[in-house]
């Protein structure tokens, strides 16, 4: 095995690695997977998933861990995840079904959006779910859809090191309130006999490192004493959000996410104290961190074209099963999967399927020269991939499996033409 593999694998779930020619997630071949479950698939590794969330639930100590639903919704997953003690933020009545459907209720249940609806906020109150409160009205709605518990999402002016699309906690997101409005809305919740717990902030998602964190949970501390100071009211919560990052590329570097995850307990803890406030029971709601590097997907090597310019190889899916290089400039690798034995000796690039000349998923790979029939493995597109999907040219969103104990089970069905046409009047 070549140096350029081992780099790469490190990308990979836990369970893998490279017997042969093969790669091998928990002791199944991606080639059998493909043959058995077809492509564009998504394997899920379930030892990396409950990995992931053991640790970060040791690291928040006695706090919670509430999984971003949105990185990735899906029955099976959730359910694991509930297993771990994990509970989940969810942002509309779709995820909150999924959640319910996974058997989550009540208190492990956090309620997010900037503009959530009235059957939302009257499912959350049905539920007891905590709910995030985001908009200058949202107390009074929310108190009238029967909802008990809430907290106020708070935007501090960071700005964390991600690109814009997916940074939010800077003055001008349109998540959240600058802190003279959210004071105001924590005052109406108080007034409305609301059990404001506490206070919300997420800055971002896909953090490079914990310097926007640390000095979010200090503009946090400052802000919970003026709360103090104003309303006579404590936060007996602070929840941070998600944004923990993952590699996606050898390129990028990213810290474990339980070391972040133990160090913004510390932080909110010092901060508070310092602010001369109790300590806050933390709550933080990673997404991608407990889902991402969990995530590989198979693609098929259709049409390949060296021209003059760059070698382009093509895949049978691309920016319906994962839209995050055209959203987010991301940066993704690639390893043959039937091929792993040999020396990677061909810069190409790897393209969708799709009608549009942005539906490149990898820029710059270096493979073993490809050929139509290849199996590629992608690593890390565990988060915000499926839970994307689109059905752009009309094409069925993939299949997803998990795999665990040596055994792969089919955890999302690929739809199919009949479900493309189903919605058609
Ligand atoms: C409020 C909130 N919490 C949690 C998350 C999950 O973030 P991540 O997947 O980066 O951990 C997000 C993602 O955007 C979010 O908006």
């Amino acid at each position: 095995m070549s140096e350029v593999h081992h780099g790469v694998l490190g990308l990979f779930p836990d369970s893998v690695l490279v017997k042969g020619a093969r790669l091998m997630i928990d002791g199944i071949s991606a080639e059998d997977l493909a043959a058995d479950f077809g492509t564009p698939l998504v394997v899920y590794c379930e030892q990396t998933l409950r990995g992931r969330a053991r640790s970060l639930k040791a690291a928040v100590a006695g706090g919670h861990v509430a999984f971003g639903t949105k990185a990735f919704a899906n029955v099976a997953v959730l359910r694991l995840l509930r297993e771990e003690g994990i509970g989940v933020d969810v942002a509309s009545v779709g995820e909150l079904a999924f959640a319910r459907a996974a058997g989550f209720h009540g208190e492990e249940i956090i309620v997010h959006g900037n503009n959530k609806d009235a059957a939302l906020l009257s499912e959350a109150g049905v539920e007891g779910a905590a709910v995030v409160l985001d908009a200058p009205d949202e107390a009074g709605l929310a108190a009238a859809a029967g909802v008990r518990r809430v907290l106020v999402r708070v935007t501090l002016g960071v700005d964390a090191d991600t690109h814009e699309a997916i940074r939010t906690g800077h003055h001008g997101s349109k998540f959240g309130l600058p802190p003279a409005q959210a004071i105001e809305l924590v005052e109406d919740a108080l007034a409305r006999g609301l059990d404001v717990l506490g206070l919300h902030v997420h800055i971002g998602s896909q953090l490079a490192d914990f310097d926007a964190q640390a000095e979010t949970i200090a503009r946090l501390a400052s802000f919970a004493a003026t709360c103090r100071e104003v309303l006579g009211w404590t936060a007996r919560i602070a929840d941070l959000g998600g944004g923990f990052g993952i590699r996606h590329t050898t390129d990028e570097h990213a810290i474990d996410a339980s070391i972040l995850a133990s160090s913004a307990v510390t932080t909110a803890h010092l901060a508070f104290a310092e602010a001369g406030l109790p300590g806050p029971e933390v709550w933080l709601e990673p997404g991608r961190s407990i889902v991402g590097t969990a995530g590989v997907t198979l693609y098929r090597v259709g049409a390949v074209k060296r021209l003059p310019e760059r070698t382009w190889v093509t895949v049978d899916g691309g920016m319906s099963d994962n839209p995050r290089p055209q959203l987010y400039h991301a940066a993704y690798t690639a390893l043959s999967a039937g091929r792993a034995d040999e020396p990677v000796n061909e810069r190409v690039s790897i393209a969708g399927m799709h009608c549009e000349s942005g539906d490149v998923l990898i820029d710059d790979v270096a493979l073993p020269a490809p050929r139509r029939g290849d199996l590629l493995a992608v690593p890390a597109t565990g988060a915000y991939t499926l839970a994307m999907a689109s059905n752009y040219n009309g094409v069925p969103r993939p299949a997803a499996v998990l795999v665990g104990g040596g055994v792969a089970r089919l955890i999302r069905s690929r739809e199919t033409i009949a479900d493309l046409l189903r919605a058609e009047v």
